[in-house]
């Protein structure tokens, strides 16, 4: 059984969050798919073409497709998606700020609720922590009111710098209310200055992760743990399922190993199908150990 196919719907987005990898992260292959004009990309992806892959995802045995981007709402082309992963009961995860849903989206998502799980990003846990890093406040708002007035099954992600890890009582407050499951991905401050150098993980003292560990519930306990012996503890990641079980589509077509490689690039799905890209040798070996690093902390575990 394969695990996640990440689709990029476009490259896009609305918002400049200060760390955005798409931005900070100069080898991502999704950096290098925005050079390629939106212009171009238009049109390519037509309800034949999605239908076609989401059924080859089927068949190959993905558990679900996960939209992402730049910001997958601003897409026509995501209501096709998730029309045709809900024609074949194939779960469809959807990587959001929430910002924008029209009307003919908040119908799609209601009649398609039961196979679809949002995960929220924001910043922080109100407008002042969220709009350090991102905005849109009031759109999130107003879109997390939808997703529990419809009962969509919610996750809400946080990327946890410094600032955050002292503030997580908070975080876990704001995920209670919401009825969102809480989750934490460590930034990746890339190899760009957008960052602020104080809000690297790097700089913050064992002492820090602990006091946080005792103010959360036990899933972000979990995952602080996890993290705790990454950044202080020498750990090294055994495994990640990129490239391994878990792929990326980029805007163009290319299927790749891994949001953070452009080493892994694979070949183009318009020009073969998805199981002669997968059996093909030309990706090598996935590397988790290696490139865990400055331009990637997150752990797929898929
Ligand atoms: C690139 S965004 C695309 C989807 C959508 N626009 C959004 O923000 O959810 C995917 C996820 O990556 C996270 N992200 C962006 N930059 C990051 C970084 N430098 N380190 C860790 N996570 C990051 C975002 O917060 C979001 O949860
Ligand atoms: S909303 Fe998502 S894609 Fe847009 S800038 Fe922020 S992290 Fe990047």
């Amino acid at each position: 059984m394969l695990g996640t196919l990440s689709v990029v719907v476009g490259t896009a987005c609305p918002l400049k969050c200060t760390y955005c990898f798409n931005m900070t992260n100069l080898d991502s292959p999704v950096l290098q798919a925005k050079k390629e004009s939106e212009r171009t990309l238009a049109g390519r992806w037509t309800r034949q073409r999605i239908k076609r892959l989401v059924c080859e995802a089927k068949e190959v045995g993905y558990r679900r497709i996960m939209l992402t981007g730049g910001e997958p709402l601003i897409y026509p082309s995501t209501k096709m998606w998730i029309e045709s992963c809900g024609d074949l009961n194939l779960k469809t995860v959807i990587v959001t700020s929430l910002l924008l849903i029209s009307r003919s989206l908040e119908e799609c998502l209601r009649d398609h609720v039961s196979n679809i799980e949002m995960r929220v990003s924001v910043g922080g846990y109100n407008q002042a922590t969220h709009d350090r890093y991102r905005g849109g406040w009031e759109q999130l708002i107003k879109g997390l009111e939808l997703l529990r007035r419809i009962g969509m099954s919610t996750h809400i992600t946080v990327v946890l710098t410094r600032r955050i890890l002292g503030e997580m009582s908070l975080f876990q407050a704001f995920c209670d209310e919401w009825g969102g499951v809480p989750n934490v991905a460590a930034l990746s401050p890339g190899e760009s200055s957008r960052v602020d150098p104080a809000d690297f993980l790097e700089t913050a003292a064992r002492s820090e992760w602990d006091a946080a560990l005792t103010v959360v519930s036990s899933r972000l306990r979990a995952q602080l743990t996890l993290l705790r012996e990454f950044y202080t503890g020498g750990l090294k990641p055994k495994y990640c399922a990129m490239n391994d079980t878990s792929h990326v589509i980029l805007p163009d077509g290319t299927l790749t190993g891994c949001f953070h490689r452009t080493d892994l690039l694979r070949g183009n799905i318009f020009n073969h199908s998805l199981a002669t890209l997968l059996n093909s040798n030309a990706a090598g070996e996935p590397k988790p150990p290696e490139c865990f690093g400055p331009n990637c902390y997150t752990i797929h575990i898929d």
